[in-house]
């Protein structure tokens, strides 16, 4: 067991609920079991930079485990390797920061970092760690529940509700007006949150990153649909998803560090099916709803067996690992092996097998097979 007096911890890229139930975990098991102090890191690693953080006592955790979003404050702009630097003149560049945030860490009194992040602040962890020996551990979160060292992420629970609910709420609204809805949801590169939400939200199509669609086989589902006297359809459409041979639609870039937005996809997606098909469509984009707010009980427990375990890497000293769901436990898996490389959706798996099975189109098939099976 290594000796850990004091540990910093910060929450860096987007936001997820279950991030304070971390925070508060973490800060529970160092004070009240293994007498380690602990210092927020605000705004993620941009909290290092600039050497901006608080004290976490037992007050400053009261009421956490239910609240979302996080009490450290996060950032996708905060990368020290490449940290937007702001000239005197207003304009902005990027510059290394790493040597300031080991400066920093050593200024603070640190003895480890506890990185609360997805994919790309766990790859900034590891590169603080090989480069300058920085002694982090990592907790993955995500709603987009892409990471691959792990079987689930925070966060995912809560998002699948949010879309599953809004799913539900559209059901009705587009029977009764006989309508083409379409709910976007997030997930960048992964489908994970469209295809859950389409199963557990009774779609009709599901349009995700993984798998390209055609419009023929969307027509041939509404229109097969309408046949039977069924004349409306839900798709659930990821943010990320693409017509075969066409692109992403983004929504803007960030100049300076070239973060991309994706989103509005469905937009295009229900004029085509409008145009051709005369439909009524309405499109719904669900956007950081499904980030935000409470998060759910799944979501609420692995945050919290996250942060308990993360705090005993640090104790045993297995630095550069970030803690990870595999099967019910929870493990230890190097940093090095965990990023760079997404979780997405397999087309051929036993998921997607099984939302074909129950009628789910995702507008890879052929459509005379789509309007076969609707009978
Ligand atoms: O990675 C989480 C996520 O919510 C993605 O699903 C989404 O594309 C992105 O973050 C949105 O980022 P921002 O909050 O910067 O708009």
């Amino acid at each position: 067991m290594s000796v850990v007096r004091r540990l910093g911890v910060l929450t860096g890229g987007g936001d997820a609920p279950g991030l304070n139930a971390v925070i508060r975990a973490v800060v529970k098991s160092s004070l009240l079991t293994h007498r380690i102090k602990v210092t927020g890191i605000l705004n993620g690693f941009a909290g290092l930079v600039e050497n901006k953080h608080r004290e976490l006592d037992r007050d400053s955790i009261a009421g956490l485990l239910i609240r979302g979003g996080t009490i450290l404050g996060t950032t996708n702009r905060g990368n020290p390797f490449d940290f937007v630097y702001r000239r005197p003149d207003g304009r902005e560049e990027l510059i290394d920061a790493s040597q300031t945030v080991v400066k920093n860490f050593e200024k603070l009194g640190l003895d480890a970092l506890i990185v609360i992040g997805g994919d790309g602040s766990l790859a900034i962890a590891e590169r603080l760690f090989r480069e300058h020996r920085l002694p982090v551990v990592g907790v993955p979160k995500t709603i987009d529940n892409d990471i691959s060292a792990t079987d689930a992420t925070f966060g995912f629970a809560t998002a699948l509700e949010v879309a599953t609910e809004a799913l539900d709420r559209l059901h009705s609204t587009a029977e009764s007006h006989h309508r083409v809805m379409l709910l976007e949801v997030m997930g960048r590169e992964a489908g994970w949150i469209a295809l859950h939400a389409g199963i557990c939200g009774g779609a009709h199509m599901v349009l995700i990153p993984e798998i390209p669609f055609n419009f023929e086989p969307l027509i041939a589902k509404i229109r097969a649909r309408e046949r039977l006297g069924r004349p409306f359809s839900l798709i659930v459409v990821a943010e990320g998803a693409a017509p075969a041979g066409g692109g992403q639609v983004f929504q803007s870039e960030d100049a300076v560090t070239g973060w991309k937005r994706l989103g509005g996809i469905s937009h295009s997606i229900g004029k085509v099916l409008a145009d051709r098909e005369g439909c009524e469509v309405r499109v719904s984009v669900l956007g950081h709803i499904q980030r935000g707010g409470t998060p759910e009980p799944p979501d609420r427990m692995l945050a919290t067996r996250y942060g308990v375990e993360a705090v005993r890497l640090v104790l045993e000293g297995k630095f550069g690992h970030t803690v990870a769901l595999h099967g019910n436990e929870i493990v230890a898996v190097p940093l090095a092996e965990a990023v760079g490389h997404l979780k997405r959706v397999d087309p051929d798996s036993q998921l997607v097998r099984t939302a074909r099975e129950v009628g789910i189109v995702f507008g890879d098939e052929d459509p005379e097979e789509v309007e076969a099976a609707e009978g």
